[in-house]
Order: structure tokens, then C-alpha cells, then sequence
């Protein structure tokens, strides 16, 4: 953590605060997170990153996504640390940078496999409960508001319809992906998919908290919904909005 981060952390009454953002792929809990957290003065920690860059060494392992226990042998000898920077977070698995490794369909799917684990999630939630707890952050992800921090102080799910989810993916892939890009209706039934996984699973499904505030952008451009949630950050903690 840099110098100014703790002081951040340490003296301004952003402090406690826990900003919790849960919601399905596509929602747009990246952008709104990294807006927020800029905006409010806190940290942005992206725990969907932690599962994508341990979906990766279980890639390089060559190791079955099936093998619960295989993966928890695995995750017993890995390091994880995520360092906020201007846009993502930077990924660190065993102290290498895998940032720019992680967003592609193979590690997208792996990840929604291996977080189906008890044994990995109770791993990164005690992660994540580390990196969170000195407060000060904006967290996002599947069980923020529900388990990871229940305590949190805003929790906003973040929802919108699987057809204009999947077609903000497919623009964000067309921007970034490979060519030739894969078709809008193949990105939506992988979306489906893994919506399916992450909401059914047994160990902490994805499911908006009862106390949490949703905040549903089907009908929104992404730039409303980061101004409403703004102003549910604001409300909740009674501060006022900061001006652009
Ligand atoms: O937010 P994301 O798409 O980067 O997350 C990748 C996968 O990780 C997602 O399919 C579900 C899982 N995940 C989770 O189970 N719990 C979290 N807190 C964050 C992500």
C-alpha cells in the first residue's frame, strides 16, 4: 500500500467504510466499482480477479476443474494479492503480474468452475476479509454484502436483463478480443451459463443481501446507473455527493 493509501485509510473518515457491489456478469459492477471508489475517495478491490487468476494456475496445472481436491492441494500452495491501480486492479498469483491473462473465455469459464468450491471460497473470503478490513474500499463481487463483509455499510446489487448484459460483453469483447469476434448470441448463452452456476451453486450463491439496495440498469446507460449509485453511496453514508 502506498503512502497516501494509508493515510487514507488512517485518517480520513472514509476510514470503517465498506462499499459491498454483488451482482451477475455484465451488470456493470466493474465500471460503477472503479467509479465510485474514485469519486468517494476509497480503494477498488475486484475479487472476481482472484478467482480468475487462480483459474489460471489451475489452467497451467493442467489439473481437472472437476477435482475439488486437487484445487484445494493447489490453493494451499498459492499466493494471491490484488494492488489497486487507475483502471484494474493489478493481479499478482505467486508474485508474477498475470493482470492482462485474465479476461479471456477459457479463465472467464474456469473461474465460474472453481468457485463452485467450499474449500476455495472459504480461502478467498479469508483473502478478502484481509484485504477489506482495514476499510476504506469499495469491494466487488458474487457474496461481498452477503458473506465476505456483511457487515458493510452500502450494499448495492447491481442486475440488469441477461440479453443487455450479454450485449455489453460483446461490445467490451469486439473493443478488445480476438478477431473474429464471437458472435452476440454465443456471448449471451456463455453468460447464461454462468449466471446459472453462480446463482445455484450450494456454498454462497449469488443473491442480493436482504439489506442490500438494488439497482437494476437494464433500462440505463452505464452512466446513469454509476450517478444512481452514487447517490445510494451518498444517502447510506450521509455524505454529500462530490462535485465533478
Ligand atoms: O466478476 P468476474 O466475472 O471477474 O468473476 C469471475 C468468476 O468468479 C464468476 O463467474 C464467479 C466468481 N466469483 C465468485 O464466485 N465470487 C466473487 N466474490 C467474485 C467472483
Amino acid at each position: 500500500m502506498s503512502g497516501d493509501e494509508s493515510l487514507l485509510r488512517a485518517e480520513s473518515p472514509q476510514r470503517k467504510v465498506i462499499v459491498a457491489i454483488d451482482g451477475p456478469s455484465g451488470a456493470g459492477k466493474s465500471t460503477i466499482a472503479r467509479h465510485l471508489a474514485r469519486h468517494f475517495g476509497l480503494l477498488n478491490l475486484e475479487t472476481g480477479a482472484m478467482y480468475r487468476a487462480f483459474a489460471l494456475k489451475a489452467l497451467h496445472a493442467g489439473l481437472s476443474l472437476d477435482d475439488s481436491a486437487a484445487l484445494a492441494d493447489l490453493a494451499a500452495e498459492t499466493t494471491i494479492r490484488l494492488e489497486p491501480a487507475e483502471r484494474e486492479n493489478r493481479v499478482l498469483l505467486d508474485d508474477e503480474d498475470v493482470t492482462g491473462l485474465l479476461r479471456n473465455q477459457t479463465v472467464t469459464d474456469a473461474a465460474s468452475r472453481v468457485s463452485v468450491f467450499p474449500a476455495i471460497r472459504a480461502w478467498m473470503v479469508r483473502l478478502q476479509q484481509q484485504l477489506g478490513e482495514a476499510g476504506g474500499v469499495v469491494m466487488e463481487g458474487r457474496d461481498i454484502g452477503t458473506v465476505v463483509f456483511p457487515q458493510a455499510q452500502v450494499k448495492i446489487f447491481l442486475d440488469a436483463a441477461p440479453e443487455v448484459r450479454g450485449l455489453r460483453r460483446y461490445d467490451q469483447i469486439g473493443q478488445t478480443g480476438p478477431t473474429p469476434a464471437t458472435p452476440p448470441e454465443e456471448v449471451i448463452r456463455d453468460l447464461r451459463a454462468r449466471d446459472e452456476r453462480d446463482r445455484n451453486r450450494a456454498d454462497s450463491p449469488l443473491k442480493p443481501a436482504p439489506d442490500a439496495v438494488l439497482l437494476d440498469s437494464t433500462n440505463m446507460t452505464l452512466e446513469e446507473a454509476v450517478r444512481a449509485a452514487e447517490a445510494i453511496v451518498a444517502s447510506r453514508l450521509r455524505w454529500p455527493v462530490p462535485q465533478q
